[in-house]
C-alpha cells in the first residue's frame, strides 16, 4: 500500500516534512504521519476522527457518497438477498464465501456453542427485572471472561477462534435471557435443530406451556436484519473493541466494552430512539412540527434514525430495511401500521427539505429497523441487544484482523492541551 512515488509535503516555519501517501484497493489515499510528531515535533487535531483512518483492513468498505457498503468486496444489498447470516459471519471472518463443506462445518460449530455455562443463569437474577436489556448483556458477556478460560489467551490463534465461535454463537442466547429475565418468564434453552435465527426467536418468544412455531416470514426478516447490522467498517463501537483489545485485554472483555458503546443514543440506541420519537410524532399532521424542531439550532432535538458520519447519500441499509419494512408488515396483515405510515412520510418531507438535504442528511440503519422487530413482537428495549447481536461477528472479526497484525501496537492517541501551565500549590490559608 505505500507507494514512494506519491508523498504529501508538510511545511512549517520554514521547513518541509515529506509524509508518504498510502493507496488503498479503494477510497481515498491515507497520508501518513506515524513518524510525524517524531519528525516535526507536532500533532494532528481531529476529535471525532472525521478525517482518521485509525488502522488499516480488509473486511468492510464503504462509499459514503455512492451509497455503497460492500463485505469483503460483496455489496450488502445482494448478501441480504442471497445470503444468510451464519455464511455472512463466515465471510466476514475467514475473508471468502464458504465452500457448502465448510459451510456446514461452521453451523454445525456455532450451533454446537450456543449454551451458556449453567452458573452464569445466576448472573441474571442479580438484576433488577426492570434492568434495560443492554445493561444485563454489558454484565454478563463481560463475565464470560470468568468462565470460558480456555479460550482468553489471545496469542493463541486457536483460541482466538474458539472465542469467536462462542460470541457468535452465545449472544442469541444471552440476548434472548436477558429479555426473558425482564418480562418475568423462564429461560428458553437454544435448540440444535433450528437455524440461528429461528433459534432467536425460538429462545424469545417461546413459553414451556405450549409449543411455539416460528414464522418462516419472521425468522427470515430476522436473519435479514442480523445481516445488515453485521459490520460496519471503523464505526465507534468497533472503535472501541479494537482500542480495547490493544491493551491485549481477552476478547470477551472487548466485546463487553463495544456493547457499551453501542448502546449510546447517537449510535445503536438510536434505533430504540427512533421508534420512541415516531410514536411521539403519533400522526402525520404533526410531521412538520418535529421537521423544524430538528432544523432549529436551539432545540437539542435531531431526527432519531437520520444522518450518518459517513453516509452522505442514502444508508444502502437503510433500502433494504425500508422493503423489508414493508414486506414483513404486509405479510402479518398490518400494512396500515400508522407507525410506518408516519416514518414514510417524515422520510418524504424530510428529504425534500432543504436542510436535510443541503447537510445531506438520510435515513440510515436504524430508521426502519425498529418498525420491523415491533411487528415481529419486539419491546423497543431488546431493538439495541438485536443490534448488539448482529454487530458481535463484526467486532470479533475487527478484533481477530487487528490482533493477526504483528506490527499492532496499544492505542495511545495524544491531545491539544488548553489548561494550565505549571504553578505553584498554595496553602489553604493563602487561598
Ligand atoms: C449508527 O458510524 C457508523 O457506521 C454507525 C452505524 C453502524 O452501523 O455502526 O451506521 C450505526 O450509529 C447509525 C447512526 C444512528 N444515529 C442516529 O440516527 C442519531 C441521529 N443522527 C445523528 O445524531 C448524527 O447524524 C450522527 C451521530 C449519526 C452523525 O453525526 P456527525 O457525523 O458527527 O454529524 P454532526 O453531528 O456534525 O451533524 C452535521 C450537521 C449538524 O448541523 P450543523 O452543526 O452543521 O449546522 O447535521 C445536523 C447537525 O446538527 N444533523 C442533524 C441530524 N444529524 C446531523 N440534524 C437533525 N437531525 C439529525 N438526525
Amino acid at each position: 500500500m505505500t507507494d514512494s512515488s506519491k508523498t504529501a509535503t508538510l511545511t512549517i516555519d520554514g521547513t518541509s516534512y515529506d509524509l508518504p501517501l498510502l493507496s488503498p484497493t479503494a477510497g481515498p489515499n491515507v497520508i501518513d504521519i506515524r513518524k510525524l510528531y517524531a519528525d516535526a515535533g507536532v500533532f494532528t487535531y481531529d476529535p471525532g476522527y472525521t478525517s482518521t483512518a485509525s488502522c488499516d483492513s480488509t473486511i468492510t468498505f464503504i462509499d459514503g457518497a455512492k451509497g455503497e457498503l460492500l463485505h469483503r468486496g460483496y455489496p450488502i444489498d445482494q448478501l441480504a438477498e442471497k445470503s444468510h447470516y451464519l455464511e455472512v459471519c463466515y465471510l466476514l471472518l475467514y475473508g471468502n464465501l464458504p465452500t457448502a463443506s465448510d459451510l456446514e462445518e461452521f453451523e454445525a460449530t456455532i450451533t454446537r456453542h450456543t449454551m451458556i455455562h449453567e452458573q452464569m443463569h445466576n448472573f441474571f437474577r442479580g438484576f433488577r427485572r426492570d434492568a434495560h436489556p443492554m445493561a444485563t448483556m454489558v454484565g454478563v458477556v463481560g463475565a464470560m471472561s470468568a468462565f470460558y478460560h480456555d479460550s482468553t489467551d489471545i496469542s493463541d490463534p486457536r483460541q482466538r477462534e474458539i472465542a469467536s465461535h462462542r460470541m457468535i454463537a452465545k449472544m442469541p442466547t444471552i440476548a434472548a435471557m436477558a429479555y426473558k429475565y425482564s418480562i418475568g418468564q423462564p429461560f428458553v434453552y437454544p435448540r440444535n435443530d433450528l437455524d440461528y435465527a429461528s433459534n432467536f426467536l425460538h429462545m424469545c418468544f417461546a413459553v414451556p406451556a405450549e409449543q411455539y412455531e416460528v414464522d418462516p416470514i419472521l425468522s427470515r426478516a430476522m436473519d435479514r436484519i442480523f445481516i445488515l447490522h453485521a459490520d460496519h467498517e471503523q464505526n465507534a463501537s468497533t472503535s472501541t473493541v479494537r482500542l480495547a483489545s490493544s491493551s491485549g485485554a481477552n476478547p470477551f472483555a472487548c466485546i463487553a466494552a463495544g456493547i457499551a458503546c453501542l448502546w449510546g443514543p447517537a449510535h445503536g440506541g438510536a434505533n430504540q430512539a427512533c421508534l420512541e420519537m415516531l410514536k411521539e410524532i403519533g400522526s402525520v399532521e404533526r410531521i412538520p412540527e418535529f421537521i423544524a424542531r430538528a432544523k432549529d439550532k436551539d432545540d437539542p432535538f435531531r431526527l432519531m434514525g437520520f444522518g450518518h458520519r459517513v453516509y452522505k447519500n442514502f444508508d444502502p441499509r437503510a433500502k433494504v430495511m425500508k422493503q423489508s419494512a414493508d414486506e414483513v408488515l404486509d405479510l402479518l396483515g398490518i400494512e396500515n401500521n400508522p407507525v410506518l405510515q408516519v416514518a414514510k412520510e417524515l422520510e418524504k418531507q424530510a428529504l425534500e427539505d432543504p436542510y436535510f438535504a443541503d447537510k445531506k442528511l438520510f435515513p440510515n440503519v436504524d430508521f426502519y429497523s425498529g418498525i420491523i422487530l415491533e411487528a415481529m413482537g419486539f419491546p423497543t428495549s431488546m431493538f439495541t441487544p438485536i443490534f448488539a447481536l448482529s454487530r458481535t461477528v463484526g467486532w470479533i472479526s475487527q478484533w481477530k484482523e487487528q490482533l493477526s497484525d504483528p506490527a499492532h501496537k496499544i492505542g495511545r492517541p495524544r491531545q491539544l492541551y488548553l489548561g494550565e501551565t505549571a504553578r505553584n500549590y498554595i496553602d489553604v490559608e493563602d487561598r
